[in-house]
């Protein structure tokens, strides 16, 4: 992306049931994304202290969700995976970009009202400013692409008005110390610092559903267990899931068309497609016109096929938590080095004495 050496990272919050949603919006991007770019996968401890976890289910869950990027085919020696607390440097830009960000900007975020639900006076002040460490997290390495399912569309366009507001007051500074790069900013040629990283959303499933109710996101936090295929789901209960799935009665669709206002059959159209690796108009090819007592058991052998390895892998992998945690540990001490770099000269730009 115009002069900054293209760098994928991504975060995934430890806070319990990894689900379908997080695998096919996230994780199994990460994973085809290895090939072509230089990646950075982050699970982001900090990030889940927002909403207090009990502390020994959060080691648990960080150890949990780096088990699930191995197990998915997350190399950890190619990439860098690592849990975001170990490098302080996240911390101290968020820091720096709380004094960037703007207030009605971060009152904006959608996914802030959601969580902080009525009782928006007793949130945390980390809940708010959440926005601020996730563009922290992404701009310490000056990262260029970030995949991530839909529901973070909102961040990241947050994390673009942070790098270019930082760019715009720091203009100046930032040639006068030659730390730029050339990029364009809307129409502008400038020579900024953070890249206005892009995301990358698109695929069959940018946005799974809960399998109870088609206009809801499948959700970590749902209630019912129903709702959604966790990575660590067995056959049976994947298979279960999909056949107790939420439907109406018609039969598919022979168009994509006709799958509008059929939230809950769109969605499992979207869910074959990704995992499949085809796109939905290939699946309402094969299965228009059939009903769900035809396309519900197709769809659960498909996910059982994909699935099950995984599960079975991540069941493998945190029976060494050793191993995990070396992993962890390894990936910090790679992070930690091109983030102090970056913070370097972040200090030297804003005007903070250090060595
Ligand atoms: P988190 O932990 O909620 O989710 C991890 C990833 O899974 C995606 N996802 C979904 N995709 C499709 N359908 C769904 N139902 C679904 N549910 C979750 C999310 O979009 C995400 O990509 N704020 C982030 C974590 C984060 C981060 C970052 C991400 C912190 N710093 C820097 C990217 C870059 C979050 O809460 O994701």
């Amino acid at each position: 992306m115009n002069g900054f050496n293209p760098l994928v990272f991504s975060g995934v919050q430890p806070t319990g049931n990894l689900h379908l949603g997080n695998y096919l919006g996230a994780i199994r991007k990460f994973v085809a994304l290895q090939d072509s770019y230089d990646c950075i996968y982050c699970v982001v401890d900090l990030h889940a202290l927002t909403i207090a976890p009990d502390p020994v289910e959060l080691m648990r869950a960080t150890r949990e969700v780096t088990a699930a990027f191995i197990a998915a085919g997350i190399d950890p020696k190619k990439n860098i995976v690592f849990n975001q607390s170990r490098v302080k440097q996240h911390a101290e830009l968020a820091w720096v970009f709380n004094c960037v960000a703007r207030m009605g900007w971060l009152s904006r975020m959608t996914q802030f009202k959601e969580k902080a639900g009525k009782d928006r006076e007793n949130a945390s002040a980390g809940l708010f400013v959440y926005p601020s460490l996730m563009a922290a997290d992404i701009l310490v390495y000056r990262a260029t692409h970030v995949p991530v399912g839909d529901d973070q569309k909102q961040h990241l366009e947050l994390t673009r008005d942070i790098a270019q507001k930082f760019n715009n007051d720091h203009s100046t500074r930032i040639a006068d110390l030659g730390a730029g790069v050339e990029m364009m900013m809307g129409d502008e040629k400038v020579n900024g610092f953070f890249p206005l990283t892009e995301p990358l959303i698109e695929g069959p499933a940018p946005r799974v559903m809960s399998l109870r109710d088609g206009q809801k996101k499948m959700s970590k936090s749902d209630p019912s267990d129903l709702s959604r295929i966790n990575l660590t789901d067995d056959a049976d209960s994947i298979s279960k899931k999909i056949r107790k799935a939420k439907t109406d009665p018609a039969p598919l669709p022979s168009e994509l068309d006709g799958l509008k206002e059929r939230p809950e059959a769109e969605n499992l159209v979207g869910i074959y497609a990704a995992l499949a690796d085809t796109t939905k108009e290939k699946v309402i090819a094969d299965f228009g016109g059939q009903q769900f007592s035809v396309f519900k058991p197709a769809l659960a052998d498909l996910a059982v096929e994909k699935l099950a390895p995984i599960a079975a892998e991540m069941r493998r992998i945190s029976a060494d938590p050793g191993y995990i945690d070396g992993v962890l540990r390894e990936g910090g001490e790679r992070a930690e080095i091109q983030a102090e770099a970056t913070m370097k000269t972040v200090r030297e730009i804003i005007g903070l004495l250090g060595d």
